[in-house]
């Protein structure tokens, strides 16, 4: 029956703690088709992360499931490749070989070695880095270390990019420039992406849908967003459009007023 690329049906989860078991999330629903955008967003705490981990395979959802093409996840895997917050690349090796060793992983058996450079260097172009493959993490800024993340789980080939907060450690401008870069990736690739986020500004502005969660514990999806502003998107041309300050006050009354921020 099922048709949605991505399926999350009944999922809740709870985890041990010392005051007992703690449910984190309950009876999480959501449908997700083939090259949508959608972001997450809710106050900390209140499961984001843990949706995110469970659709990664890192997590065992306790009741429900995830159906990702009629198949049902349950562990990690490349058609899921994910962006943390921090890169999470490997120190020692450069911007190219951190790209390769994913590459390495995935295509090995399908691509010849010719075949892995061309993609590799592909990617690096995609993500506008290819001035500093030859540099290490730590010679590069937190914008194009995020860039270096994003072209490598690109480089998976991933039916789905799950991305957790990938901007939020970086200065205005330059989470402006990766979420344009995003938005062209996304228009030129047409990759099916969740991306959880807590401005919603960029939430409005890359996103098709924007799911709103409740706060926990228990929590669940909230309210769901269709943002129906055309692609491609303005920045510029979006702050004098009355839609786009009628999706953010939508995001804003139900973070505000119909949720609560939880004490901190
Ligand atoms: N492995 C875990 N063990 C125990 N509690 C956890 C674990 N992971 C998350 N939680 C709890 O689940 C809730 C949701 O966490 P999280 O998904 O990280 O929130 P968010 O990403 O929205 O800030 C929090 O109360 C957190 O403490
Ligand atoms: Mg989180």
């Amino acid at each position: 029956m099922s048709t949605a690329h991505l399926e999350l049906t009944g999922v809740g989860i709870s985890f041990p703690t010392d005051k007992g078991l703690f449910c984190a999330l309950k009876d999480v629903n959501l449908k997700i088709a083939k090259g949508e955008f959608v972001s997450l967003i809710g106050h900390s705490g209140c499961g984001k992360s843990t949706v995110l981990n469970i659709v990664a395979g890192l997590y065992q959802a306790t009741t429900g499931g995830v159906i990702l093409d009629n198949r049902e996840v349950n562990a990690p895997g490349p058609e899921r490749a994910v962006v943390f917050q921090n890169h999470s690349l490997l120190p020692w090796l450069s911007c190219y070989q951190n790209i390769e060793l994913a590459v390495r992983q995935v295509f090995k058996n399908s691509k010849s070695k010719t075949e892995m450079r061309e993609w590799i260097e592909h990617n690096l172009d995609l993500v506008h880095m290819s001035h500093a493959r030859h540099k290490r993490p730590s010679e590069i800024s937190g914008g194009m270390k995020q860039r270096i993340g994003i072209a490598r789980a690109l480089a998976m080939q991933p039916k789905v990019l799950l991305m957790d907060e990938p901007f939020g450690a970086l200065d205005a401008l330059t989470r402006a420039h990766l979420q344009d870069s995003l938005m062209e990736i996304h228009a030129d690739l047409g990759n099916t992406v969740i991306m959880i986020t807590h401005d919603v500004d960029e939430a409005v502005l890359l996103s098709d849908r924007i799911i709103m969660m409740s706060n926990g514990p228990s929590a669940t999806v909230g309210e769901i967003l269709q943002v129906e502003l055309p692609r491609p998107r303005e920045r510029m041309a979006l702050a004098h459009d009355s839609r786009y300050h009628e999706y953010r006050a939508a995001v804003l009354e139900f973070l505000y007023q119909k949720q609560h921020r939880p004490a901190a």
